[in-house]
């Protein structure tokens, strides 16, 4: 009898703790399965294309480079405390950000921030982002927002007629100037610069992701692709011609 008054006391003390207990499973269940789990891993692409298709928008080919250049960096939309909350590394943390509605650009916040014609409002906040890329999103989002991806390896990487004004700006443009525009301490805007990095800032070895040098771009997820990076290997080769 003494043992269970005891116990009885005792249960009421911890009632209320194991009451809080069971309340915290609860919500931390709960909350696991707002989110598809599935949603947590990038490598679960809704659908790949052989060939690519033109008329589609590919995440994984065209839009993420997009938000990997523009969009993250130093104090940017990725890291531990993204901007306002919003992470744009990839798809399942650019999904879980609420802030795009597959199908409808114009109710999505991310692609009204990059139309908006209010200058301190507008996003990127260097408002360099090309009419084509906006273009892109846009188009992206109409067709559902998918986590999407073509595949174009089988098909030869066409390294014939590398040139600077051709092939290598364009590289430059689509992956670095996000960040490597003339207002950041290396700029890659010109020719000259260009080559100035590629002598003397290791260019060739950020870009391979060497162990010593840094990575470029920064995110490790996010590497220039293996057709890219003999195209530059061609013109550096060749003396990096000024064509
Ligand atoms: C998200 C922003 C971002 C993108 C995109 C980016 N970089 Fe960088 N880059 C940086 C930062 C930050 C540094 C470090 C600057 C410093 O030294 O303080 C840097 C440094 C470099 C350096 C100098 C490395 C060294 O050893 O001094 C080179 C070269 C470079 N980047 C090339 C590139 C190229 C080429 C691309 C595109 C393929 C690229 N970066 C894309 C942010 C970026």
């Amino acid at each position: 009898m003494l043992f269970w008054l005891n116990f009885a006391k005792k249960m009421k003390k911890s009632y209320l703790f194991f009451l809080i207990f069971v309340c915290v499973l609860l919500i931390i269940n709960s909350c696991k399965h707002e989110i598809p789990f599935s949603l947590f891993n990038d490598n679960n692409i809704d659908t790949t294309d052989f060939p690519c298709s033109t008329d589609t928008v590919y995440f994984q080919n065209q839009i993420l480079p997009i938000f990997n250049t523009y969009c993250t960096g130093t104090d940017c939309h990725n890291g531990p405390k993204p901007q306002e909350d919003i992470d744009l590394t990839s798809y399942a943390n650019i999904m879980a950000s609420g802030k795009l509605t597959a199908h409808n650009s114009s109710k999505s916040k991310i692609y009204k921030a990059i139309i908006d014609t209010d200058p301190d409002d507008r996003m990127p906040p260097t408002a360099n982002l090309p009419q084509e890329k906006i273009d892109l999103i846009k188009k992206w989002i109409d067709q559902g927002a998918k986590n999407n991806y073509c595949n174009d390896s089988k098909n030869p990487c066409d390294t014939s007629n590398v040139t600077y004004s051709l092939t290598i700006k364009k590289i430059i443009v689509d992956n670095c100037l996000g960040c490597h525009d003339d207002t950041y301490i290396i700029s890659l805007t010109t020719y000259n610069k260009v080559k100035d990095a590629v002598q003397n800032r290791n260019l060739w070895n950020v870009i391979n992701h060497f162990s010593g040098y840094k990575i470029m771009p920064p995110d490790t997820n996010f590497k220039l692709s293996d057709c890219n990076i003999r195209k530059i290997k061609i013109w550096i080769d060749a003396g990096m011609p000024e064509n």
